[in-house]
């Protein structure tokens, strides 16, 4: 459908946004995010306030107007009709201990600290601090590239009871750590505590004296219940109570302030329905105070009965400071005080430190990496996992859904809301894509599940449960304010004839090998097994999906539907769908493709079918459909014929194309005099069909599938052409596309830098080693051959991925295929902590 493919995989707007370190002035215009915190202390302007008040109004006006509108309740339409199948998440497995044991989590992945529980309307907490910048007072909040922090992030996170995060912010040393924890009188889902410690890194050594700090815990209540402001002075040394409340899910709770260190405590109460950007509320408030009294304090008074209190903590560093969260009866019995020891001081040092053992042991134990790699390296790998972990999230809230797939930008009219949905999910990045990825989710799962197979089930049960009548499952996911403040508006509806790689299935497709070599454990067995067969029918409609929808013109042929046909801006039209937005693909889009890479996932989603069936021993028809299926996708002559060009030695789209295209500026006049320029595409030779001359990861994907039989001479030539240096090899991974390509490192449009025309990215050279692991192992004569080049490889990728860690601080989304430095959005673990799996030498089944 035309137009229909204008929206990212990854909301690429968000990414081409980022520091795109070269080009700083062809960002596009920010979106909605609030993401200059520096604007706020001191200039309040009333006017700006007043009118978004007024577009506030209105905008509620008009829901309500929506939610009464009679027609729409009466039907409900296909696209959002949930798939007439028991959920996932209704399983037992998912009830009970498990589901308390997740209650409460650090879910909140877009601030630098924040956790809520697994519910819609929850508590919540999160810390704030002030930081100096070019000379002004900004707040630290939500997670955001421009603050420019040198590093952050978990590096070492079990996902359930524990975290530790470094957080480095100029001169500010910042650590925070969070423990869960369940004692006989804890309330639902337990109690929980957060150590902050602060320390000025550059005073020491010096003679200056260490300068002080300020920082801001607050909570807030999502369902609008009062909180009560602790005792009546906040004398924290003798009563170390800072607010307590009651709640339907956990009852009474209190939050206590302790530490041995000399601290003054503020704070403020609001009473507001807006918790997304509380930051701005609190600048607000802060700015006030300095320009009415010149102190940087907030004013110790609240609203009337406030759903969210906000404590300043401020101090000379360095100092420590612990807030234990204490819930459910008993809060006035004399264990009270005992409960909140335990949660402090010592205790909570001594607990934190057994938790960072077990979590070093489990680490181990899941990956092996002792006697493989060096000490920097392993450290590299507990971030990867911690920050994967630490950044799972949980949301609640409607995605826009598109009605007709001919959506202009920013036009919003004929789009609807998908039913309340919760999900809970790993993020590529807590900056730039906190929120749900479809197709990212397959590759994390890859790692979740070797670390925590029920927490991999509760995650991948969430996602299956998003889908439509239709076997439809929106790509990406922004549910609830917080997530929608991070998201350009341009950029929120999806759009339901779009696909996205069933890359989940990589991760099921693991446990059904798992399970039947005897994997795991008696009880994980069984939560699989169950999981599996409620989820079969959920499988088999995300496959009928593809399978009608994503057709091509010839039996066992598909493509990527949804690519723009009309457009004469583009270099090349985009192709979201697949995952890898501007890799090239036909010049002219139409019926008439076939898609190697889809072809691939669909043979996997065939071979997962197969097993699923199979384990069930349900060799009825359906299993035996889907292993024709798996024979016909996986036949190497019609595979060849389809696909396979002799010169080029490798996998090709096919299509209808032509090498001879480029962007020119062109005068067009606007109304009657005002000329503009734009750059748009010139076609210089009429297009024909046939296959489309651009190598990359798409190109392999028949050898990623293991299609080609051991002892072909194509498997040699896909050996040559990944290790030869004027093509896809570089000394940090392989490129996402041939430096010989016509397109390579070509913007797609005046503003469309080169994203999957170039640059390394973890997922496919992930995909493309453990290929390379496979044909090592496989009798051939292209065995040595294969392995040479896995351990090269292998070894680049590590390499170049840890020395980017411990020299920038971070995981990268991409890496630069000229000079190895990490671009692209920060802490992108993600599928760059796949790098684990690869130090580990863990392949998918
Ligand atoms: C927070 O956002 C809401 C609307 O989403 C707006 O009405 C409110 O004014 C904002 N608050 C501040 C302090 O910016
Ligand atoms: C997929 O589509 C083809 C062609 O329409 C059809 O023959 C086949 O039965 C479908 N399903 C499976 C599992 O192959
Ligand atoms: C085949 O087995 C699957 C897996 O349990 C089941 O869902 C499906 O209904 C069965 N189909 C037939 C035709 O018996
Ligand atoms: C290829 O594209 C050109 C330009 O849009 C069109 O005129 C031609 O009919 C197409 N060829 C085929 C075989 O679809
Ligand atoms: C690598 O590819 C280039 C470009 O296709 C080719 O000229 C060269 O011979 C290849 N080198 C090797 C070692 O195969």
């Amino acid at each position: 459908m035309a137009g229909a493919g204008r929206r990212s995989a990854r909301s690429r707007a968000s990414s081409s946004r980022d520091d795109d370190d070269t080009k700083p002035n062809l960002r596009p215009p920010r979106g909605r995010g609030r993401n200059h915190t520096s604007i706020g202390i001191f200039n309040v302007d009333l006017r700006v306030l007043l009118g978004l008040s007024v577009i506030a109004f209105f905008a509620i006006l008009f829901l309500i107007y929506n939610l009464i509108n009679p027609i729409e309740q009466a039907q409900t339409p296909r696209v959002v009709t949930p798939f007439p199948a028991p959920k996932l998440m209704d399983l037992p497995q998912f009830q009970g201990e498990h589901k308390e044991s997740l209650y409460w989590g650090t879910y909140r992945p877009n601030v630098y600290l924040g956790i809520r529980a697994r519910a819609p309307r929850s508590l919540i907490a999160g810390l704030m601090w002030i930081s100096i910048k070019d000379g002004r007072y900004v707040m630290r909040h939500v997670c955001q590239d421009s603050d420019e922090l040198s590093k952050y992030g978990w590096e070492q996170h079990d996902g359930r009871n524990f975290g530790h995060q470094v957080i480095v912010d100029q001169d500010m040393n910042l650590a925070t750590s969070f423990l869960k924890s369940k004692g006989e009188d804890s309330g639902y889902g337990g109690d929980w505590a957060v150590r902050l410690y602060v320390q000025n890194h550059k005073s020491k050594g010096y003679e200056e004296l260490s300068s002080s700090a300020h920082l801001f815990f607050y909570l807030a209540d999502e369902d609008g219940n009062a909180l009560n402001i602790g005792g009546d002075t906040l004398g924290i040394h003798e009563n170390s109570l800072l607010a307590s409340g009651s709640r339907m899910d956990i009852g009474s709770w209190q939050l206590h302030l302790k530490s041995l260190d000399d601290l003054e405590v503020h704070y403020a109460g609001f009473k507001t329905p807006h918790v997304h950007n509380l930051s701005d509320l609190v600048q607000e408030n802060l700015g006030l105070q300095v320009r009415k009294f010149g102190r940087l304090q907030l004013p110790d008074t609240s609203d009337d009965s406030p759903n969210i209190l906000v404590f300043q903590i401020s101090a000379r560093t360095p100092f420590r400071t612990d807030v234990a969260f204490i819930s459910g009866t008993g809060l006035e019995s004399p264990r009270l005080e005992e409960r909140v020891g335990s949660h402090t001081g010592s205790s909570l040092t001594s607990q934190l430190k057994e938790k960072q053992r077990e979590f070093d042991a489990k680490f181990e134990k899941s990956f092996n990496l002792v006697d493989k790699l060096d000490s920097e390296s392993i450290v590299a790998g507990k971030a990867a996992i911690g920050n994967l972990l630490g950044g799972i999230g949980y949301f609640f809230g409607q995605s826009k859904i598109a009605i007709s797939g001919n959506m202009n930008p920013g036009n919003h009219d004929d789009s609807i809301l998908y039913w309340p949905a919760e999900l809970y999910t790993a993020v590529p990045s807590r900056p730039f894509f906190p929120r749900g990825f479809l197709w990212d989710e397959g590759f994390h799962q890859l790692l979740v599940w070797r670390w925590d197979i029920h927490i991999s089930l509760d995650i991948i049960g969430h996602w299956l449960d998003l889908m439509n009548i239709d076997g439809w499952i929106p790509r990406e996911q922004i549910l609830g304010a917080e997530a929608l403040s991070k998201v350009p508006s341009d950029y929120v509806v999806q759009i339901p004839t779009n696909g996205n790689p069933p890359a989940l299935l990589l991760a099921l497709n693991d446990l059904v090998h798992g399970v039947k070599i005897n994997k795991f454990t008696a009880a994980e067995t069984d939560a699989i097994s169950s999981f599996l067969e409620r989820a079969f029918v959920r499988l088999e409609a995300w496959f009928q999906w593809f399978n009608t929808t994503q057709s091509g013109k010839e039996v066992g042929s598909y493509y990527w539907h949804g690519r723009d046909h009309t457009t004469t801006r583009e270099l090349n039209p985009k192709t979201l769908t697949s995952g890898l937005d501007d890799y090239p693909r036909a010049s002219h889009p139409s019926e008439d493709e076939r898609h190697v890479d889809l072809r691939c996932w669909m043979l996997l989603a065939a071979d997962c079918m197969h097993s699923i069936a199979e384990l069930f021993e349900k060799e009825n028809k359906s299993g035996k459909e889907y292993g024709n299926k798996v024979k016909l996708l996986s036949d190497f002559e019609i595979l060849n014929q389809m696909h396979y060009d002799d010169a080029y030695g490798t996998y090709l789209d096919f299509g209808n194309h032509t090498e001879k295209v480029r962007l020119v500026w062109k005068e067009t006049t606007v109304g009657h005099n005002y000329a503009t320029r734009e750059l748009v595409r010139e076609v210089l030779e009429s297009p024909k069909l046939g296959l489309v001359p651009h190598i990359g990861p798409v190109s392999l994907f028949p050898f990623i599938a293991r299609i080609i039989p051991a002892d072909s001479r194509i498997l040699e030539k896909q050996l040559d052409l990944i290790s030869n240096r004027s093509i896809l090899w570089t000394k940090f991974g392989l490129r996402s596309l041939a430096k010989t390509s016509s397109l390579y490192m070509k913007y797609n449009t005046e503003h469309d830098a080169p994203y999957w025309r170039g640059p390394i990215w973890m997922n496919m050279n992930y995909m493309i080693l453990s290929s390379l692991h496979h044909y090592s192992g496989v009798d051939g004569p292209y065995r040595e051959k294969a392995r040479t080049i896995y351990e090269d490889l292998r070894g680049n990728l590590i390499r170049n991925v840890v020395q980017n860690y411990h020299k920038n601080g971070f995981f990268r989304e991409q890496y630069d295929q000229r000079n190895g430095k990490g671009k692209g959005a920060r802490v992108f673990n993600g599928w760059t902590s796949l790098v684990l799996l690869i130090m580990a030498e863990a392949y998918p089944s």
